[in-house]
């Protein structure tokens, strides 16, 4: 190992191997008292007991330590608006006159590139701030919002996923692109961004009420043209929504069905929300091995509905469940925060959430939804060292609350996610830098 690009952190480490569902609870997860994870050139290279590895670094490599910390794989985020960061916590109304009332005003900012590279920058901070070091990320319906986003994350070396907005209707005029102006600057957007370094894009038509049948074509073109490439939009979010859509595509007999009819569901598919589904939606979404976001902040915030988790991953037909903030609609940027009020929406439905089922999902589960599992979401060998450091003690109510703790991880970690946000995050890792 070359001097100068090795590194190492010390501590308390936990990972998980497997999904709760599938082994339990005990056996998911790595849990190392005083362990070292080495990262060479960005990637980690070793993990294990400090004792055994601490010899074998080489001269002089730095060792960030932290005794009491616990070292874990950065935060996912899979569904967010970058344009809405003065949208988050706007008062009182549901989805339709929420977007018509706050973000459809707010994202007209972003045709501007030097507004679009200063929220890029507050956008970034603020996820790596909380411990996110990858999102999957919709942009405004301008390309230079797609283009500053990329630009910043491309600078700070971060995994992200993101796209032009595309919507030809419903909106004001200055958010409306046409089928051909939404497909061009897509493809344009996806051919030179998809897959440079750590960057991916993904195909957004925002949802059936802001696109036309012309414009679901051409997303579909879109798709078939590039299949290995992601694809983003919303579904099932909210009661009236749904039957604005039904009248607006009424030859289909189900929600899901347009987006299933213009070959938009698949493995590389991000339905965010997926609120109230019939049962041939879900059919729909499993036997496509779609992803369904599931936005809690959000869905209580805008009174939306509770998502039903144990129907969705655990029913006859299983969907792959991911987990998300979906700022601005969401109310919060942190994954703990997140959880938490994932957990009382579960509550709420007499379904319980394990802590380590949690992390489990805001980190492995959430790659492995996306396909990045090979490379992001463990602390294994071979991995890219995104990192977030959490300080359980880092407020007075949740070290007080701690005092009670005597080394059980689960305890540790379900308090961080009932009590814990961005002040918990002691640091951020991006590919081994701290930032
Ligand atoms: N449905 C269509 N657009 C949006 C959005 O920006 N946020 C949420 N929560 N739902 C949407
Ligand atoms: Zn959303």
């Amino acid at each position: 190992m070359a001097v100068g690009r090795v590194k190492a952190l010390r501590g308390r480490v936990l990972t998980f191997t497997a999904d709760p569902d599938d082994v339990g609870l005990a056996a998911c997860y790595r849990y190392l008292e005083d362990g070292l994870v080495v990262v060479n050139d960005g990637r980690i290279s070793d993990v294990g007991d400090a004792a055994t590895l601490l010899p074998s670094l080489p001269a002089g490599a730095p060792v960030d330590h932290y005794p009491h910390e616990l070292i874990l794989p950065g935060f996912i985020d899979t569904h967010i608006h970058f344009p809405q960061t003065r949208v988050i916590g706007s008062y009182g109304t549901q989805l339709l006159e929420w977007l018509q009332k706050y973000t459809f005003i707010e994202e007209q900012k972003y045709r501007d590139p030097v507004h679009a590279a200063a929220g890029a920058k507050f956008f970034l901070d603020e996820l790596l701030r909380n411990g996110t070091t990858t999102a999957v990320v919709y942009c405004s319906a301008h390309p230079e919002s797609v283009e500053a986003f990329f630009a910043e994350s491309e600078r700070r070396g971060t995994r992200m996923v993101a796209g032009k907005v595309m919507m030809d209707r419903n909106a004001p005029e200055a958010l409306r692109d046409t089928p051909q102006s939404g497909y061009d600057q897509s493809k344009a957007l996806l051919q030179k961004w998809d897959k440079r370094g750590r960057q991916h894009y993904v195909i957004s038509p925002r949802f059936a009420i802001t696109s036309t049948e012309a414009q679901m074509e051409m997303a579909q073109a879109l798709v078939r043209e590039h299949p290995d490439v992601y694809v983003q939009t919303h579904l099932c979010e909210n009661v009236n929504e749904i039957a604005y859509v039904k009248t607006l595509f009424p030859k289909l007999t189900s929600y899901t069905g347009i987006y299933e009819h213009y070959g938009l569901l698949g493995p590389k598919s991000i339905f965010g929300h997926c609120v109230h589904l019939e049962d041939e939606e879900v059919a729909a979404l499993s036997g496509s091995n779609s992803i369904a976001a599931f936005c809690p902040t959000s869905n209580l915030f805008l009174g939306s509905g509770l998502f039903n988790m144990a129907r969705l991953k655990n029913g006859p037909r299983p969907v792959k469940v991911s987990i998300a903030t979906d700022v601005g609609g969401g109310t919060s940027y942190s994954m703990l925060r997140t959880a938490a009020e994932a957990y009382k929406i579960l509550q709420l439905q007499q379904q319980s959430w394990p802590a380590l089922a949690a992390f489990h999902m805001m980190t492995r589960g959430n790659a492995l939804t996306l396909g990045l599992g090979d490379k992001i979401g463990t602390l294994e060998p071979g991995r890219e060292a995104d990192i977030v450091v959490l300080d359980a003690r880092a407020t007075p109510a949740m070290q007080h609350r701690m005092e009670s703790v005597h080394g059980d991880i689960a305890e540790e970690l379900f308090i961080l996610m009932m009590m814990g946000d961005d002040r918990n995050v002691k640091a951020t890792y991006v590919a081994g830098n701290k930032v």
